[in-house]
């Protein structure tokens, strides 16, 4: 009996082995298939990423991204404006697994808690204080105090954070092995989705009562910095 169990141990770990040999499981995007692929944003075909624009056509100004120079956009709601460099802004990296995006932050602004389901995040600091850490499946904190040219890696899909200490603004960049990381804002995702999550939910998740929970859904409508807000014609600019 103890012999035929070990037999059954053997045969799933070739099993095992077998899959993991026929399907690779990458934590990042998948290998392209040609040298590029420049993404038709405006197809109306759907599948696994953008189809091509028609390689004729494809120039070196498809391959340089200028958006990172003059980001005129508004900060959000929470003093933080990211200008991405991912597939739906920068076509190029279509198929290519990787993306970057600049983030700014405001004295006192913060790239709130959020993950990126799809992607490892590579995070350098070019200006100013921030703290940046993340939060283990286990829930342990990693985090520090970052100058100028730290560098921090974020594990694919764990939550993080980076909030300005420093006196002025926090310049950052931000590279992922995804052409499109994908970002989940927690706070958002929980008390400020469409329709919103029930409060009971909440207020049971949260061992709070429900005025609680009414509390934070309606402060996240409140800007943190209502001076920038009011400034800015497009309101909240959030990657999606
Ligand atoms: C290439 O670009 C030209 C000019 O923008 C356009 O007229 C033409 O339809 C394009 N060709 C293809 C195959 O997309
Ligand atoms: C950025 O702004 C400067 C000054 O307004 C301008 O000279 C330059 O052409 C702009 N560059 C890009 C890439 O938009
Ligand atoms: C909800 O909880 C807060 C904090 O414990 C308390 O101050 C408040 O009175 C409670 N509200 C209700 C309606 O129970
Ligand atoms: C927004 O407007 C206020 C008051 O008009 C001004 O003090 C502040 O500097 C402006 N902020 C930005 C980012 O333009």
């Amino acid at each position: 009996m103890a012999k035929s169990f070990s037999y059954l141990h053997l045969l799933m770990f070739f099993i095992i082995v077998l899959l993991s040999l026929v399907m690779p499981c990458y934590g990042a995007d998948p290998s392209p298939l040609q040298d590029y692929c420049i993404a038709d944003l405006s197809s109306d075909i759907y599948l696994n990423g953008y189809p091509c624009k028609n390689p004729d056509n494809v120039t070196a100004d498809d391959f340089f991204y200028e958006g990172f120079i003059n980001d005129t956009r508004g900060f959000d709601a929470d003093g933080s404006k990211a200008s991405g460099a991912h597939v739906d802004y920068f076509p190029a990296v279509n198929t290519l697994g990787v993306s970057m995006i600049q983030i700014q932050l405001l004295k006192g602004g913060v790239a709130a808690p959020h993950t990126h389901p799809r992607a490892t995040e590579m995070l350098l600091l070019m200006k100013g204080k921030v703290i940046a850490g993340f939060i283990t499946t286990d829930n342990i904190l990693f985090y520090k105090t970052m100058t100028p040219k730290m560098l921090v890696v974020i594990p694919q899909a764990l939550v993080h954070f980076v909030y300005n200490v420093g006196e002025g603004m926090a310049l950052l960049y931000a590279g992922y092995n995804s052409q499109q990381p994908a970002t989940q804002y927690m706070a958002h995702a929980l008390f400020n989705s469409t329709p919103t999550v029930p409060d009971a939910v909440l207020s049971r998740s949260f061992r709070v009562n429900d005025s609680i929970v009414e509390l934070i859904k309606s402060s996240l409508s409140v800007p943190l910095f209502p001076e920038i807000m009011s400034n800015t014609s497009s309101g909240s600019v959030r990657l999606k």
